[in-house]
């Protein structure tokens, strides 16, 4: 139960390092909470238009979900269950870190971090996904959403144990929660394109 506990503790505590925030504190490109859609993600990052800081968030949001996965398979030698809960926590950090009043990003980047390091191939699925469908609509929502969907057929389709499965479907239920206004955006044909800082003119 003790290496439960830090493995969940410690994926918690790395999901919420908002690097986004960090990344355009230190940059020099101000508060990223007044920028765009004011999320602290890459996406939103981008639109600073700072593409150093938006990479340097990407890596640094995916990065702490594959050092919290990686570190709970250090601690039990692999055990899914285990994995999946700090994944899991890692995740729930970055969403609601305690360092910002629990108010945090949308979770796609940690999404793909610990997809990848907890089950590869569903990691990559789910990056081919969202590539795609960027490539197509330039879209950077409908791309974590559309990904966000197909996670857990992926985990059925490349035969992930069980906790993995779950913790692709919580991940994912919460991706969908957290883009409601992105959703909406969507509805209404508003939602802007990659790296555009309004809506394209109609
Ligand atoms: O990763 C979040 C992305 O899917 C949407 O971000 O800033 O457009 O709300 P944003």
């Amino acid at each position: 139960y003790l290496t439960l506990a830090i493995a969940v503790v410690g994926g918690y505590l790395l999901g919420s390092i908002p690097f986004g925030l960090i990344a355009t504190r230190l940059g020099g490109a101000g508060d990223i909470r007044q920028i765009g859609s004011g999320n602290i993600g890459a996406t939103n990052v981008l639109r600073s238009g700072r593409k150093d800081l938006a990479l340097i968030t990407l890596l640094g949001d995916a990065g702490k979900g594959v050092v919290a996965v990686l570190l709970a398979r250090y601690l039990t030698h692999g055990n899914p269950m285990v994995i999946a809960l700090a994944g899991g926590a890692a995740f729930l950090g970055h969403l609601f870190p305690v360092w910002l009043k629990f108010k945090g990003g949308k979770g796609v980047a940690t999404f793909y971090g610990v997809l990848l390091s907890a089950a590869w191939p569903v990691g990559a699925l789910a990056a081919i996904t969202w590539l795609a469908m960027a490539a197509i609509f330039r879209i950077s929502s409908l791309a974590a959403l559309t990904a966000a969907v197909l996670a857990a057929p992926f985990a059925i389709a490349t035969d992930q144990p069980r906790p993995i499965l779950g913790l692709a479907i919580f991940m994912a239920i919460l991706i969908f929660i957290r883009h409601r206004e992105n959703i909406a955006r969507l509805l209404k044909g508003e939602e802007p394109k990659i790296g555009k800082k309004k809506p394209a003119e109609p």
